[in-house]
């Protein structure tokens, strides 16, 4: 079976293609995770620097952006993925509903199915419907059996552009939808071996269970439990703002780029190098609770403070924090700042995971979203997972951000719940589990 995957909620503009085979082991068909898969190709458009000017994701910009890329982007992802002459050689993979064909749609076909969706899409994304209407490519349909789209949770009007080009691909070359879940996207994504575009067949990490997994993005923090792949039960979740967001704004207070996490890892790498004691010791927010939730706001506000204590002079509002040109900073004082912000995020989530360990008897752990490319971060779970002597599954560097693999790998698992085309909507706060 060959999946389409279609990643838009945020950001960044992700698709990918993987083949998969032995669904049909187990009784039900669906093959639970029994199934092997191997990446065609995955591609990223990030936006990031266009978001940067704004100090954080715009959402109409993001929806703009995805509307005028996607079209071409799988046009390039087909072409280097090469999936027609590819795969009609090889043959329909077994026990695939429908074996790849190459046929072309005629124009006026093409114009039907453009025109179904005129009154729908055209007003929602004019910039998505122009460029379909433009891409003659699309008439050739390639041998793809399944579209999985992430349909939340993120922003909508992101979301919308990945599912509306989802429903048009899939009336045009009459290929169901698998609606996917971006946070079991991130955990599945941990569980990939291997993201190499090297046509190795593997299978997912076996991870012992129940496992417990730690989502850290830029708009979840969660500990999840996993009886089973496909069974979540959120055990905690943020109060108020994600890790990741509390990277960006740490980062942006002490006047890094956005996306800060990664400038701001950076900054504390180099303070540990040079020996740079912390400048002030800041909080780590609800590590005594005794539940399982986090919140990160006032840990951004430790930071404010702290960077007008040291800028000694006016400073804008915690609401709205600004970092240029109004003060100085020494790089002194910056990196050991962000070291200890580190420590101060470390020591909190890495708590909170050892109780959700203890807490359900865990027999793994998983680490998924885009703060667990953090080196830091992972060390400290990886030494965890070793002091409670579990096996951790981490995503590879290159699949820890966003990314359309993982939404396909997590469409592989639910293959079998694939819809019509125009069932599937965007669920901006979607939670795991429900
Ligand atoms: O999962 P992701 O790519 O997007 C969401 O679904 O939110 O996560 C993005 C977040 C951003 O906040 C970014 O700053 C953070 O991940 N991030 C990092 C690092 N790399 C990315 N945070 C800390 N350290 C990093 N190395
Ligand atoms: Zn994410």
């Amino acid at each position: 079976m060959i999946i389409l995957g279609i990643e838009t909620s945020c950001d960044e503009t992700a698709l990918a293609l993987i083949e998969t085979r032995g669904h049909e082991k187990t009784a039900d068909g669906s093959g639970g995770n029994a199934f092997e898969c191997r990446v065609i190709q995955s591609l990223v458009h990030s936006q990031a620097e266009l978001h940067s000017a704004y100090g954080g994701v715009f959402p109409t910009l993001a929806k703009r952006e995805h509307g005028k890329n996607i079209v071409p982007l799988l046009h390039k992802l087909l072409i280097e993925s090469s999936v027609g002459s590819e795969f009609s050689e090889v043959g329909p993979p077994s026990g695939c509903p429908r074996g790849p064909t190459s046929e072309n749609l005629t124009n006026s076909q093409f114009r039907d199915v453009l025109e179904s969706f005129r009154a729908d899409v055209e007003r929602q994304n004019p910039e998505l419907f122009e460029s379909f209407a433009g891409a003659d490519f699309l008439k050739t349909v390639p041998p793809i059996d399944r579209i999985a789209v992430t349909e939340g949770p993120g922003l909508e009007p992101a979301l919308w552009v990945g599912i509306n080009f989802a429903r048009m691909l899939a009336a045009l070359w009459s290929v169901p939808i698998i609606p996917v879940d971006h946070m079991e996207g991130h955990i599945l994504g941990s569980l990939l071996p291997s993201d190499a575009t090297n046509g190795v067949w593997q299978k997912l990490y076996d991870a012992p269970l129940p496992a417990i997994a730690l989502l850290i993005s830029g708009g979840h923090t969660e500990l999840v439990k996993i009886s089973k792949l496909g069974n979540y039960e959120i055990l905690g979740r943020t109060k108020d703002d994600a890790v990741g967001e509390a990277f960006d704004k740490a980062a942006r207070l002490i006047g890094l780029p956005y996306p800060g996490g990664p400038h701001l890892a950076e900054l504390s790498h180099k303070a540990w190098e040079e020996k740079i004691p912390s400048p002030v010791k800041l909080p780590r927010p609800m590590l005594k609770s005794g539940d399982l939730d986090f919140s990160f706001a006032g840990l951004k506000t430790a930071v404010l403070y702290a960077v007008r204590d040291a800028a000694g002079q006016k400073f804008p509002s915690a609401n709205h924090p600004s970092t240029t040109d109004h003060f100085e900073l020494s790089d002194t004082f910056k990196k050991g700042l962000a070291h200890e912000f580190e420590q101060a995020v470390a020591d909190t989530l890495d708590g909170k995971l050892r109780m959700a360990i203890e807490r359900i008897g865990a027999k793994s752990i998983i680490v998924g979203g885009g703060v667990s490319a953090n080196h830091f971060l992972r060390q400290r779970f990886t030494a965890t997972a070793g002091e409670y002597n579990i096996p951790i599954f981490m995503p590879s560097r290159h699949i820890s951000g966003d990314n359309a693999l993982m939404i396909a790998v997590a469409g592989a698992l639910h293959h079998s719940d694939a819809k019509t085309p125009r069932l599937i909507r965007a669920h901006g706060t979607k939670r795991l589990g429900i």
